[in-house]
Order: C-alpha cells, then sequence, then structure tokens
C-alpha cells in the first residue's frame, strides 16, 4: 500500500491540480457547463479508480456523482460524503495567483477549491483506488459527491429521500474540516447549524432630497443600521426572546476538554491583525466559535455608494444575516423567531420584510461510537499522535440530514487548517495534508472494519 501511494504522489496532486482548474462556482449560474465537467470529473475518477457504480444523477440543480464498490456484503460499508463546488473566487484581484490556475508555491496549492473540498474529498478517491489496486479493501465503500453544498445542499435532501436503499452504510465518512496544526491532529466533534435569511427596510416611496425631507421621514440605513446593533447587548448575547431557549449548556467537563486543546490567542490576533477578540461574554474563544449560537451580518447595502456624494434618503436599504446555531436548536425555529422579533422591533414610519434563505440543523459525533474511535486510531497511527477532539464552527447542514434519512453518524475527519483562507482569496492546502489524508483514509477503512469484526 504505502509503496504504492509513493509511486503515484506525482499523479494524485496531477489529477488534483486538473480538478482545481474547473471553475466549478455552484452560486454562480454563468459556471454552470463548468460544474457539470468537474461532475462528470468527478464521476470518470471514481471509475478509473476502481469502483463498480459510478453514476451521474440529475437534479434540479447541479448533478450529484454516486460511485460504490461492494466487496463483501457481510462486511461495513462507509459512505464517502464530500463536494465538487466551490466558492465564487472574487475579489479576483486579491488573488496572488488565478483562482484557478492552481500552482505550487511553499509547499501549498494554491487555488479555490484545494482544501474546500476538492483536495480533501480527492484524498479518499485517491486513498479507494490504492486500496483496490493493492487487493487491500477492507470493506464496502460508497461515495456521494454532491455539487450544491456551498448554497445550502438544496437538491441533495430530496437524493437521499429518493434513494435510502442505494445508500444504505454504516457510517458516513466526510473531510470537509480542519484540524488545530499539522502536528497536532484533531477530529471535529460537531458542527454548528444555521439560519441565513435576507432583511428589507423601505420607507418612503422614493429615493428623496435628503435637505428637503431629512430629518422628517425615515432613513432605511439609519432604521436597518439601529435594528441591526439592537439584535446584541451589551455582553455579546443575541436579544431575541427565545434564542437561548434550547441551546444545550456543556457540563464543566465539556468545557474544560474543549478549552483544553492548544489556543495561541496572541498568534490568533496577529494572523487577523486585530488588537482585540470580541463575543459573547463568559466564553473563551473555542468555545464562542464551536459551542454558542451567534447572529452575523454578512452582507448590507442601500443608498448612494458610487464615486462622490449624493444627498438622497434611499427608499430601501437590505442586509443578509445569518446565525450559526448550536445543538438542540432548530434552524427553522430561530428563523421563525428572528422574524418575529425583527418585526416587531421596526418602527411605524417603515415596512419591514424578512426572507429566510437556506438552513441547517447542529449535530454532534458521539466519542464512543467505534466509527469516531477507528478514525482516531487512523489518524494516531499516520500522525504517530492521537487526535484530540475539537468542536468546529462551521457547517454543513446536510451532515444532520444524514443522521435524521438514513439514521447515520458521520464521522468528520478533515485535514485542513483553519488558516488554509477557506471562502476567502488566497485558498491554499498543504502537500503535507493531502498526503496525509490520502494515507490516513485506508488506515480508517482497515480500523473501522476491524471493529466491526469484533
Ligand atoms: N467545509 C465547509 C464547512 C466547514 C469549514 C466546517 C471549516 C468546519 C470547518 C463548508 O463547505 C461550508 O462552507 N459550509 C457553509 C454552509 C453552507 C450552507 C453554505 C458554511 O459553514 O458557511
Ligand atoms: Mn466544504
Ligand atoms: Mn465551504
Amino acid at each position: 500500500m504505502n509503496d504504492y501511494l509513493e509511486k503515484n504522489r506525482d499523479r494524485f496532486l496531477a489529477e488534483l491540480l486538473d480538478l482545481l482548474r474547473i471553475p466549478s462556482v455552484s452560486a454562480d449560474s454563468k459556471f454552470k457547463p463548468d460544474v457539470r465537467r468537474a461532475a462528470e470529473f468527478v464521476r470518470d475518477s471514481l471509475e478509473k479508480a476502481g469502483a463498480d457504480v459510478a453514476e451521474l444523477h440529475e437534479t434540479d440543480g447541479h448533478p450529484i456523482i454516486y460511485g460504490e464498490k461492494i466487496a463483501d456484503p457481510a462486511k461495513p460499508t462507509v459512505l464517502v460524503y464530500g463536494h465538487y463546488d466551490v466558492q465564487p473566487a472574487d475579489p479576483y484581484e486579491l488573488w496572488n495567483s488565478p483562482p484557478f490556475e492552481p500552482v505550487i508555491r511553499d509547499e501549498k496549492i494554491w487555488a479555490r477549491g484545494s482544501a474546500d473540498d476538492k483536495g480533501q474529498f480527492y484524498m479518499h478517491v485517491k486513498a479507494f483506488e490504492a486500496m483496490v489496486a493493492t487487493d487491500s479493501l477492507p470493506c464496502n465503500v460508497k461515495f456521494m459527491i454532491e455539487g450544491e453544498e456551498e448554497i445550502g445542499s438544496p437538491n441533495l435532501g430530496i437524493f437521499v429521500r429518493e434513494n435510502r436503499e442505494k445508500l444504505a452504510a454504516d457510517v458516513v465518512l466526510i473531510s470537509d474540516t480542519a484540524m488545530i496544526a499539522n502536528d497536532v491532529p484533531s477530529l471535529d466533534t460537531g458542527l454548528r447549524g444555521l439560519s441565513y435569511l435576507e432583511v428589507e427596510v423601505v420607507a418612503a416611496n422614493r429615493d428623496l432630497h435628503s435637505g428637503v425631507y431629512g430629518g422628517a421621514v425615515a432613513n432605511p440605513i439609519n432604521v436597518l443600521a439601529r435594528l441591526i446593533a439592537s439584535l446584541h447587548d451589551e455582553n455579546g448575547h443575541v436579544t431575541i426572546p427565545g434564542f437561548y431557549d434550547d441551546v444545550l449548556d456543556l457540563s464543566a467537563d465539556e468545557r474544560h476538554l474543549i478549552n483544553q486543546a492548544p489556543f495561541d490567542l496572541e498568534a490568533y490576533k496577529k494572523d487577523l491583525g486585530i488588537d482585540e477578540v470580541e463575543g459573547e461574554r463568559g466564553y473563551t474563544t473555542l468555545e464562542r466559535t464551536g459551542t454558542r449560537p451567534t447572529l452575523d451580518c454578512n452582507g448590507i447595502w442601500g443608498g448612494y455608494t458610487g464615486e462622490g456624494a449624493k444627498t438622497v434618503l434611499p427608499s430601501k436599504a437590505s442586509a443578509k444575516i445569518s446565525m450559526r446555531l448550536v445543538p438542540n436548536q432548530s434552524s427553522d425555529q430561530i428563523t421563525e423567531l428572528f422574524t418575529n422579533h425583527f418585526l416587531s422591533i421596526a418602527p411605524k414610519s417603515v415596512k419591514v420584510k424578512v426572507t429566510p434563505h437556506h438552513g441547517g440543523e447542529p449535530y454532534l459525533t458521539p466519542l464512543d461510537s467505534p466509527a469516531y474511535k477507528a478514525a482516531e486510531a487512523a489518524m494516531a497511527e499516520s500522525f504517530g499522535k492521537q487526535p484530540i477532539p475539537t468542536r468546529g464552527g462551521g457547517s454543513i447542514p446536510i451532515v444532520a440530514l444524514f443522521e435524521k434519512e438514513l439514521g447515520l453518524k458521520t464521522v468528520l475527519m478533515g485535514f485542513g487548517l483553519d488558516s488554509d483562507s477557506l471562502h476567502s482569496p488566497n485558498e491554499h492546502y498543504g502537500l503535507f495534508n493531502f498526503f496525509k489524508g490520502i494515507e490516513t483514509s485506508p488506515l480508517f477503512f482497515k480500523h473501522f472494519a476491524e471493529a466491526a469484526e469484533k
């Protein structure tokens, strides 16, 4: 096995670079043909790697790729999930090299999607190839690689519900998260949920002269800014009534465990170029990102933003707002609480509209499950160090759905780093991380199959 990996290193990397050259941006319809090309690339790569089934499934949006190899129906089955779509690369001018022309610099692969998630799911495709080629596949494998994760997986839920039999497995394996550092392996044991919505504040029926009407008619930008500011109190708590009602408080032991993870606040601030962190009072940075719900404005617009000045009272202003959720908050319920609250605090001088976008539920991996233990053993073997359990702050909404619809737990064995600049300019993924992932994946299969035999 290790021989095979060693001999094929350069080809594995060259193939990943080919995949990274395809600008599979799911959010922008301009890239629709490219998203499809990436889907076909993934299907073909599964076929070449030795899958007996490698299918492209059409959806109302972008295709879903499904592949499988059933070594022995009596053996356990691992369902590998990943996504071949990527975030938009704008603003292009902030990239040091073009986002869809991958380059290797400083032992890293620089390209949009290198870490999120092409570089990470492709590790499993290559590990699978190696296991097939060396006749050492210890259990059955299924792959489901989608093209709409970055837009909230609007069609994957339908596919999962319609293909329960096909997707039957014993565990879901995902590499789409980060670890603490290359010499501090870790496993995410939780993901936050999400409620994403848009608000619009409208005052007068047209833009007005700010001298003639200013001071007498509501300015929607002023009102929107006031409303958004009121959503947090002076302690950084969210003020929406009922927002925290379903939040599971952590035990002192759990809090202790989370804060055990090595974390250097000074280095964190320095990396981000900030003098101080900010967040909910009474919680550490790791607790704030891993275990607490948040509310953030992601975009805000309205009025005149062109060159020079224009004295105007705009007719409307809007904002995009997201809330990260933790167990046991429900995305639908939080969206409803937000909507009711936002409408109730709006002054009579404006009309307010709230439009929900996508959402997703939070997730926790049980630390005592055979699958989590197999991931632990696999990383311990490949890194020579026991991985530390951590809580990631991001969301992969489909994970909660796997549990609900397929009854499957998920193991989050990510090999990225928080500093990989996911969703930002200059996204990158370490060569070390890519090859370490390829080396670790077969070890997971081995340990998981062994646990099932006991
Ligand atoms: N891979 C990320 C999620 C992630 C990143 C989890 C880092 C943990 C650590 C995923 O592709 C993502 O970006 N998810 C979105 C949600 C989606 C509905 C757009 C997110 O978290 O914003
Ligand atoms: Mn991802
Ligand atoms: Mn992402």
